[in-house]
């Protein structure tokens, strides 16, 4: 297991242990990580499982997809440099202690 941790508006952690392979909204749904929605299950229709990583992390987690890319302009809290879908970021052994930061709001 990979554990990352979810820190709410209000600083709040929420701490998570993620499957390898699975996407790390899977994993917040999963444990019930209050402010990740996912509400498309992950086909990159909603943008309602928004993160912020700092820059070591979203280094971590990989590149962002022209499609995600274009999403990312319609997240419901402002986009960041650091923002991310989390549905399109795999757990791995990479992200061990990932933190994420969550929006204020996802709809
Ligand atoms: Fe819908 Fe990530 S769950 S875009």
């Amino acid at each position: 297991m990979v554990k990352l941790v979810f820190v709410g508006p209000d600083a709040r952690e929420t701490h998570v242990d993620a499957a390898a392979g699975e996407s790390i909204m899977v994993a917040a749904i999963r444990n019930g990580v209050d402010g990740i929605l996912g509400e498309c299950g992950g086909s990159l229709a909603c943008c309602t499982c928004h993160v912020y990583l700092d820059d070591d992390w979203a280094e971590r987690a990989g590149p962002v997809s022209d499609f995600e890319n274009e999403m990312l302009d319609m997240t419901a809290s402002p986009r960041e440099a650091g923002s991310r879908l989390c549905c399109q970021i795999e757990v791995g052994g990479a992200l061990e202690g990932m933190r994420m930061r969550l929006p204020a709001s996802q709809v």
